[in-house]
């Protein structure tokens, strides 16, 4: 089954977003695999955002990440990388629509609430990162034929 890597960012948890972000996940239908909530050492924020290395933003994003905690989370289902970035919206919360996570509670791209893995294989990537495999937990869930066919 799917998995992807959703990191509320410090700005979300501060701002008290943590039960927000996490229900509209959990009400869609995805499954919560893992999560801690943890102060991101500058070297795994680093790692974890290399593809941007050399960027004019990079540094500021690496500060914004290890500034205060985030909740890393795994959550999985069908499609979920994919999906999860459409309930989280645009990168630029100036471009993403009402009713996602950025369109509704962000103004600033430096600000945006949430990390989504972009791909399955970020996913795995980025779940490497930050969870042992032990710290991820597949579980049995009731509901889950009135979910998925
Ligand atoms: P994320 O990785 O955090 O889920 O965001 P994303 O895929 O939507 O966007 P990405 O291109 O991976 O950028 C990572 C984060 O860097 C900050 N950023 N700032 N000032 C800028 O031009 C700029 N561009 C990107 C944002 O915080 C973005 O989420
Ligand atoms: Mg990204």
């Amino acid at each position: 089954m799917e998995r992807t890597f959703l990191a509320i960012k410090p700005d979300g948890v501060q701002r008290g977003l943590v039960g927000e972000v996490i229900q509209r996940f959990e009400r869609k239908g995805y499954k919560l695999v893992g999560m801690k909530m943890m102060q991101v050492p500058r070297e795994t924020a680093e790692n974890h955002y290399g593809e941007h290395k050399g960027k004019p933003f990079f540094d500021g994003l690496v500060d914004y990440i290890t500034s205060a905690p985030i909740v890393a989370m795994a959550w999985e289902g069908n499609n979920v990388v994919a999906a999860a970035r459409q309930i989280v919206g645009a990168t630029n919360p100036q471009n993403a629509a009402p009713g996602t996570i950025r369109g509704d509670f962000a103004v600033d791209i430096g600000r945006n609430i949430i990390h989504g893995s972009d791909s399955v294989e970020s996913g795995i990537r980025e779940l490497g990162i930050f969870f042992k495999p032990e710290e991820l937990t597949g579980w049995e869930r009731n509901v889950d034929r009135w979910i998925q066919e």
